[in-house]
């Protein structure tokens, strides 16, 4: 087939201005680009392979003649757009949360389920930031002895929210550090030195969508449906990439050197795993890699079966933008574009 036609709502944001950037890394092939985002943006320009693109109007008839639409904007958007992009032809690689759980809804990390992109129809769903980097982690290890519990504490940055919530925590730090006071406005507390453990809305178990995510997610993604997950999400005043402490109860026993051999050789994950010269992953050095980032392997001492780790990724990459395009690179292999009409 020719080059696709490509269009990214969303493109002025934390996620899409990074999509932008590997795109053009990875050489993706494309013929038309085309950018959206809301009004406030319509006539700004971007620059993407050497040519200034306008940002235009999300109209239904830009998706007329796209072969892909990634969308990242936010659920709304999505929820109001992809159908009509499906139905226009385009196939739909959502970054929202959308449709994650819909059973008509592949949703793939590429290194992991890229069989289900067989089964699409013209919509598919990327997982929440924190769940993808766990799972990129844990699949190895679930392949070879299963995984029955996971509990996970995440440590995640603000760019996880977006744009406003990064201009949000350098204006506070910046107010606190010449003594001035602050108002929060992104989130209901200030995150400027200070932690907190709320991303996105309380739900009625006590838990908060995020956490569910997480498990719900992970189910999905590893076709594990017995999988037990409890996770905390807490939002910390990192710029980029999410960390995540993760405690992993398995079937049989498993070694800590055991699991760094099955990590280290599965696709897009690299162990940084030294105590000796104090090496683990790290929030700074994640940022703008690729990869996940896994150390502080050990037994977990509170049970015979369990292994405990540090888990670390760029959340706009692997978590968002680079999953999007590795689903589009397995959809161009696969040949699963359905033709037009
Ligand atoms: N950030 C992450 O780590 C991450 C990870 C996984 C998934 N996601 C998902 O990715 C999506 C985008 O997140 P983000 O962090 O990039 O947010 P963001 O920085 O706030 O960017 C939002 C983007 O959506 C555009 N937009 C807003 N309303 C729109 C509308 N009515 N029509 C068309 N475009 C509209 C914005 O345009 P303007 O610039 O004109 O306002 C901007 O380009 C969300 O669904 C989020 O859940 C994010």
């Amino acid at each position: 087939m020719n080059n696709p036609n490509v269009v990214v709502v969303g493109a002025t944001g934390a996620v899409g201005r990074v999509f932008l950037r590997i795109l053009e890394q990875r050489h993706f092939p494309v013929n038309r680009l085309r950018l959206c985002a809301s009004p406030r943006s319509i006539g700004k320009r971007i620059r993407v392979h050497g040519e200034e693109l306008p940002v235009e109007e999300t109209t239904p008839d830009i998706f007329d003649d796209a072969d892909f639409a990634f969308i990242s904007a936010s659920t709304a958007v999505s929820r109001e757009l992809a159908p009509v992009a499906a139905q226009r032809g385009a196939l739909v690689i959502d970054d929202s949360s959308a449709y994650r759980m819909d059973p008509r809804v592949p949703l793939v990390v590429p290194e992991i389920n890229p069989q289900d992109l067989e089964w699409h129809q013209n919509l598919t769903a990327i997982p929440n930031c924190s769940t993808t980097q766990m799972v990129m982690a844990l699949y190895p290890l679930h392949r070879a002895n299963p995984i029955k519990r996971i509990i996970a504490d995440s440590y995640q940055a603000v760019s996880g929210t977006g744009t406003l919530a990064m201009d949000e925590l350098r204006q506070q730090s910046r107010a606190l550090l010449d003594g001035a006071s602050v108002k929060p406005s992104v989130y209901p507390h200030q995150i400027a030195f200070n932690v907190l453990p709320h991303i996105e809305p309380f739900m009625e178990d006590g838990y908060t969508r995020e956490e569910q995510k997480m498990l719900y997610e992970t189910r999905k993604i590893m076709h594990a449906p017995d999988i037990a997950v409890s996770a905390t999400c807490v939002r910390v005043p990192v710029y980029l990439s999410h960390s995540e402490a993760v405690h992993v109860e398995f079937e049989e026993p498993m070694s800590p050197q055991e699991a760094r051999e099955l990590m280290a050789a599965f696709p897009g994950v690299k162990v940084l795993d030294d105590p000796k010269t104090n090496t683990y992953p790290l929030a700074i050095d994640a940022a703008d890699r690729d990869e996940v980032f896994v150390g502080r392997i050990r037994k977990d001492s509170s049970h015979p079966n369990g292994l405990a780790m540090w888990i670390v990724s760029d959340n706009l990459r692997k978590g968002a933008a680079l999953n999007a395009i590795q689903i589009a690179e397995e959809v161009l292999k696969r040949e699963l574009l359905k033709p037009r009409g």
